[in-house]
């Protein structure tokens, strides 16, 4: 009977699989084949301590569980990679550690993130700021000490995407850097002239169909429940810049968790909602972003679970 009833899923989980092939590769529209697929994770807020002990005195924060943060960042590894073939790359938009200092063993968080088969990128949060006592820690510990320094910092980096039918260009930009060019790990975010800069060279040199930005605090949260995630001036300078070009620029971003309903498109039209953080809850979250050959963006949210 036990043995029956095993057979009986299997089946039903064979036939399940078979019809979502059939809906993507028959049914599904034409226009939503051969599409151009990255995955995004914020604020995962890896914290070695209480990884897998629900007893520690850190496990939990409100609805962060930094217990499980170790074992969220498994699955996700194993999901990325299980979907290799189908991506093209990864991109971390900040906080992915909790803090970077002598106490929290970091090891675990680039272990994991190591394992990732395909491209990947990320830039930093406040969290991955917080509690450094040089800059050069964090970019060796991040394996950047040898990359450019791009507008001040090694965390601004770019790289491209491409299938037969578009390209893609992610920017991603370092926002913990403040008016005099110092890290600093506040709530509150900035994209100075010279970053601006760099963000509009990294447009001017490529061909790319659409261009992503990424970034830790988003710069459209500056005033937000009436409190400022971001520099208000350099904000409203960088929706200028967006305004102003002809590109499609699509911004993502992190950092506030639960509030990340603010994706700007075509001239910063707000269109949907990116993954919360991958620290909140679970089964919490990343997202894959999809562009069809005819350059509809589509965002899907995908399950971390542990
Ligand atoms: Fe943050």
């Amino acid at each position: 009977m036990d043995n029956f009833i095993l057979h009986l899923k299997d089946g039903i989980l064979s036939l399940k699989s078979w019809v979502i092939n059939m809906y993507y590769t028959k049914i599904r529209r034409p226009q939503y084949r051969n599409t151009l697929k990255f995955a995004v994770i914020t604020d995962p807020h890896y914290l070695y301590d209480p990884e897998d002990d629900p007893e520690h005195e850190d496990a939990t924060q409100g609805s962060r569980l930094f217990w499980k943060s170790g074992g969220k960042l498994d699955h996700f590894v194993e999901r990325i990679n299980s979907m290799s073939d189908d991506l093209k790359c990864v991109i971390g938009l900040g906080d992915m550690i909790d803090s970077y200092n002598s106490e929290n063993d970091t090891s675990g968080f680039f272990d994991r993130w190591d394992n990732i088969q395909i491209p990947k990128e990320m830039t930093i949060g406040n969290h991955d700021v917080a509690g450094i006592d040089d800059i050069s820690d964090l970019e060796s510990g991040f394996g950047y000490e040898s990359r450019d320094k791009n507008a001040g910092s090694r965390f601004n980096q770019s790289l491209s995407i491409d299938n037969d039918f578009i390209s893609a260009k992610i920017i991603l930009v370092d926002t913990t850097i403040n008016h005099e060019g110092e890290h600093n790990a506040r709530i509150y975010g900035y994209m100075s002239e010279s970053v601006r800069g760099w963000v509009e060279s990294e447009i001017d040199n490529s061909n790319a169909d659409i261009f992503f930005v990424g970034l830790h605090h988003g710069p459209h949260d500056y005033t937000l429940n009436g409190s400022d995630y971001f520099d208000e001036d350099d904000a409203k300078a960088y929706e200028s810049m967006v305004q102003n070009r002809d590109e499609r620029i699509i911004t993502l971003h992190g950092h506030n968790h639960y509030k990340q309903n603010r994706i700007a498109h075509d001239n910063l039209d707000i269109i949907g909602r990116i993954a919360p953080a991958t620290v909140e809850r679970n089964p919490s979250y990343f997202m894959i972003v999809e562009i069809t050959p005819n350059g509809k963006v589509i965002y899907n949210n995908s399950l971390v679970k542990y």
